[in-house]
């Protein structure tokens, strides 16, 4: 079993310091992004895989490119310092990254490279909240390209969210595997084209442990 001491890192170049040496050690490493604010969700997914052998990377990224305009960005609750004490008390979670704006879009927010989700124009929320899927997916891409996981975990309280992640999962043909886990869900696997397991529900544990 890995003791973890939780150590905050800010740029880049220090998450993929860290990745590249737990790879060279041999070890797997697993992702969980996130917006912060964090609560027993948040926790039970980190719990959840820092049970198997494996690292876990989280970041708290309160990301502008997903709110839209009547939407206050400014007022989403920025919670860091009780955050960081969450996770240090639960020992599951191996490096925090906590990007400025900056590192996350060099470029600034509006001259940044966006991922557009054809699929998803008018269906579920795209329609009241225009730009608002798009702006996950571009960051989501981010970070998955930033951290270079081996396996990335997501809730599915936001259960749309999670059906545009595993949209552009697979449009994009992503080397990491996807594992979601909810436990209050009736556990369920399904197995998506290009033969990508997702595993759903209580279950997803098991199916880490099998995947990572
Ligand atoms: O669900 C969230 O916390 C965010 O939408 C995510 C996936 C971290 C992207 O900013």
């Amino acid at each position: 079993m890995i003791v973890r001491k939780l150590r905050t890192v800010h740029t880049v170049a220090d998450v993929r310091a860290a990745v590249a040496a737990w790879h060279a050690a041999g070890e797997k490493v697993a992702f969980v992004p996130t917006m912060g604010n964090l609560h027993d969700g948040h926790l039970s997914l980190t719990k959840l895989v820092a049970e198997p052998d494996a690292r876990v990377v989280m970041s708290i990224f309160v990301n502008p490119t997903q709110f839209g305009p009547t939407e206050d960005f400014a007022a989403y609750p920025r919670t860091l310092v009780e955050d960081t004490a969450l996770l240090s008390a639960a020992g599951t979670v191996d490096l925090l990254f906590v990007p400025d704006t900056g590192e996350i879009y060099p470029f600034g927010v509006q001259g940044a490279a966006r991922v557009t989700l054809p699929f998803l124009r008018r269906e579920l929320d795209a329609a009241s909240r225009p730009g608002h899927f798009d702006g996950v997916a571009s960051v989501v891409a981010r970070l998955l390209n930033i951290v270079g996981a081996d396996a990335v975990v997501l809730g599915q309280k936001d259960y749309q969210q999670f059906l545009l992640i595993i949209g552009e999962w697979l449009s994009i043909r992503n080397p990491e595997k996807l594992s979601a886990i909810a436990a209050e869900r009736k556990p369920r696997m399904l197995l998506l084209p290009y033969g990508i397991p997702i595993c759903i529900g209580t279950i997803g544990y098991f199916c880490y442990q099998n995947m990572i």
